[in-house]
């Protein structure tokens, strides 16, 4: 039975939206229901499966448009990689994912994890799934009703020019899951996000009224979104940026001072979520997690912020708002 605590989790953290990126990643492995669940627990106001799709067209939730770094694909079907030597998810059925076991993320070039620190499977007894994104959805709205809570879902459509090529129409598929569940209107608890506008402008496209987010990458590629013209034409079709944290502080992990980007995205009504915070992975400028998350949430004014490391950032939130109770 939930108990006080668990309905109550995520309250006492502000406005600022904690989404729990690619679950509870700091935690469990990536992209698996229990560490969806494990985030919903600890208070993340947003679940974040990426989304890639299988051969038979159903989204699932993965990272990778490759299987090798997160899961047993090598060894389960050793005869299945593309010339490259990977084995991509487009290439197989839902059946065949499913038949895989997801592990902690690897270093491709060293085979060790790419977070030595993070959780790791010993022994072969627990078994970790791909999960599509309609269980995803699933678990969210069960834990929901179970808790009282209203925590959302906030699906990435992954190289979505890319699934074009390869016959699949990414976006239609997403939005038939999403109003299968009732996601309709920006009223819901939803956003769905892409680094590519022309993904974002195709779910319009298709009747979508959902809550959009451009993603800003680091790279040069991006900078022409993070200009007054640049955020103009987002403000046409989406209603938020995903920048990444680099976009937030300057190359030495320090604020930047003035932030233009914040600052004249939230003046044209989008809201800011930054990508991505984590707590053994801070910054050098920053030095510590509360420092990064003072930074980007209150000096710079980001209205959420993407992170590996919920629980932390609930306490985060709670401990600023009752120091300030406290001043009071
Ligand atoms: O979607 C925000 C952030 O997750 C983008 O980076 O590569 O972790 O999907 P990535
Ligand atoms: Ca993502």
């Amino acid at each position: 039975m939930a108990t006080s605590a668990d309905i109550t989790a995520g309250e006492g953290t502000d406005s600022k939206s904690i989404i729990a990126h690619r679950g509870a990643s700091a935690h469990l492995p990536e992209h698996t229901l229990e560490g969806y669940a494990l985030a919903f627990g600890m208070g993340a106001d947003y679940i974040e499966p990426d989304l890639m799709l299988t051969k038979d067209g159903v989204p699932v939730a993965l990272h990778d448009r490759t299987l090798d770094a997160t899961t047993d694909v090598a060894d389960r079907f050793p005869d299945r990689a593309r010339e490259d030597g990977r084995s991509y998810a487009v290439d197989f059925t839902l059946e065949e994912i499913k038949m895989l076991r997801v592990r902690e993320r690897v270093d491709p070039s060293s085979g060790g994890l790419l977070y030595p620190e993070r959780w790791e499977n010993t022994h072969d007894a627990l078994v970790l799934r791909v999960p599509t994104l309609a269980e995803t959805i699933e678990l969210v709205r069960g834990l929901n009703r179970t808790t009282g809570r209203r925590v959302g879902v906030y699906p990435e459509i992954k190289f979505s020019s890319w699934h074009a090529e390869q016959g699949y129409d990414f976006e239609a598929v997403v939005l038939k899951t999403l109003r299968d569940y009732g996601f309709t209107s920006k009223n819901d608890p939803v956003f769905v996000q892409s680094f590519e506008e022309g993904s974002l402008r195709r779910l319009r496209e298709l009747g979508c009224e959902l809550r959009l987010v451009q993603l800003i990458g680091g790279g040069r590629a991006f900078d022409r979104y993070c200009t007054a013209e640049g955020l103009d034409r987002i403000a046409a079709y989406a209603d938020g940026i995903g920048p990444s944290v680099t976009r937030i502080l300057d190359s030495d992990g320090t604020l930047i001072d003035d932030n233009f980007l914040v600052r004249e995205a939230q003046a044209r009504g989008l809201v800011v979520h930054p990508y991505t915070m984590r707590a053994d992975a801070v910054p050098k400028g920053a030095d510590s997690f509360g420092n990064l998350l003072e930074a980007v949430l209150f000096r710079a004014g980001a209205d959420g912020v993407f992170t590996d490391h919920t629980a932390e950032t609930v306490d985060f939130l709670r401990n600023r708002a009752n120091a300030g109770s406290r001043d009071d």
